[in-house]
């Protein structure tokens, strides 16, 4: 069995690791002083993201997912771009909590110890298109802040009455919020205007994420997480799709350019958030550093149990990525020559990084969970397996 000290990081991160275990010494007190002097107790989780996160929101408003999406864990569908859970469920898990019900599901929701406001490809601001052109969600950020607002509206005025299933009002202040958002907003204008075109509207998506964190501490919320970008110059998908040239290739099959500038937008994110602390010193507001979690796994999978860092598990086309954009994980198209063709599951997901080009594997997302528990990737650390008396996660 796995615990959560096996993620051992390389010498290197080790020591960055540490040195800033040191430096963050004093904020950590600071927080531990907040987070009551002996164990942590977070009675909910209030997440907002994009398909990193959704645990079956965008598939409860537009039913319905195909296999093989699921296969691991669940055994079928289960909303999730995965094959089994993400990062956010082993949170949950190791935290003692329920699976997050997303708000948008109509059926069966349990709200009691948080909710989901993730759905699968949401971006940080607000879309300019509609999901039918360019398949952007709906649910942006500042609709997902919307929803939270009158989820806790509704908690206030009608749990007397029908409160099977809302929040206790005072669980507001005391939950957990995390925010993983913005990937969408990096990647999809990618291949038409470049990273110089990004970049020009990636603070806009920096201080949207900030001012979201502000308005969620106006509702009560003390307790942050924002998770930064991963490195999809990694990414089975981006790697087909995005133009690149093959000088621009590290040794591991790596997109530079590309991983370069989410560094960019990450050191940004981390200044901002650095900004709002300052901003709101009762509030805890802790950086995730996922994307060194998450390129350690794409460069090194054997030393983490995996076999394939840049190749994905369900595609079509084979090849060091195992990815073709017209035949992605589950469907079946018609090719030009006329034949058809499938995209199905490798047998092994559990040897992946990648489960579908884009989105990681249920034992990737294990891994990166393990990492963030650890709290030697965050800043200031924070290391939710000294701190709270965690859950296994199985
Ligand atoms: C985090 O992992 C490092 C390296 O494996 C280890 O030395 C450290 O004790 C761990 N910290 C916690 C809080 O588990
Ligand atoms: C939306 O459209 C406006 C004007 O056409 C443009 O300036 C803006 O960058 C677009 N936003 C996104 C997120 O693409
Ligand atoms: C985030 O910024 C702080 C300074 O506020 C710095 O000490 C820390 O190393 C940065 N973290 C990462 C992962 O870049
Ligand atoms: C922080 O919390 C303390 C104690 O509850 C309170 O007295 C103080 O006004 C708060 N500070 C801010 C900036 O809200």
């Amino acid at each position: 069995m796995r615990t959560y000290h096996q993620f051992r990081a390389p010498a290197g991160l080790r020591r960055a690791a540490s040195t800033r275990l040191m430096l963050g010494l004093l904020m950590i007190l600071g927080l531990l002083g907040r987070l009551t002097e002996a164990k942590c107790k977070f009675p909910a989780i209030f997440n907002f993201g994009d398909s990193n996160s959704d645990t079956g929101g965008f598939w409860a408003a537009f039913p319905a997912q195909p296999g093989p999406f699921g296969m691991t864990y669940f055994k079928k569908p289960a909303g999730r771009a995965s094959d089994g859970r993400l990062v956010i469920d082993f949170l949950a898990e190791a935290l003692g909590l329920p699976f997050l019900s997303p708000y948008l599901k109509s059926v069966g929701p349990d709200f009691r110890h948080g909710a989901n406001f993730a759905t699968l490809a949401s971006t940080v601001l607000l879309p300019n298109t509609s999901l039918f052109v360019s398949g952007i969600s709906p649910f942006s950020l500042a609709i997902q802040l919307n929803q939270i607002k009158d989820l806790k509206a509704q908690a206030l005025s009608l749990r007397s009455q029908l409160g099977h299933n809302l929040p206790h009002p005072s669980i507001f202040s005391s939950a957990l919020y995390t925010i993983d958002i913005g990937q969408n907003d990096f990647t999809s204008n990618l291949k038409s205007i470049g990273i110089v075109g990004v970049k020009q509207y990636l603070p806009q998506v920096v201080n949207q994420i900030s001012w979201t964190i502000k308005e969620l501490y106006d509702i009560g919320g003390r307790s942050f997480m924002a998770f930064n970008l991963a490195p999809i110059g990694c990414y089975p998908a981006f790697l087909e799709e995005l133009p690149h040239d093959t000088w621009d290739l590290d040794i591991f099959g790596c997109m530079v350019s590309y991983n370069k500038a989410v560094v960019d937008y990450n050191n940004m994110l981390n200044e901002s958030l650095t900004q709002m602390r300052e901003m709101l010193p009762n509030a805890s507001i802790v950086y995730v550093d996922t994307h060194s979690i998450k390129l350690e796994l794409f460069q090194h999978p054997k030393d983490y149990g995996l076999k394939y860092g840049t190749r994905a598990c369900c595609g079509y086309g084979g090849g060091a990525h195992n990815f073709n954009p017209d035949v992605y994980c589950g469907k079946t198209k018609v090719i030009i020559n006329g034949h058809m063709v499938s995209s199905t599951a490798c047998e092994d997901p559990q040897s992946y990084v990648s489960w579908d080009g884009i989105h990681a594997t249920e034992a990737a997302n294990k891994l990166v969970t393990q990492a963030i528990l650890n709290g030697s990737f965050s800043h200031p650390p924070f290391p939710l397996s000294k701190l709270c008396d965690l859950h296994p996660i199985g």
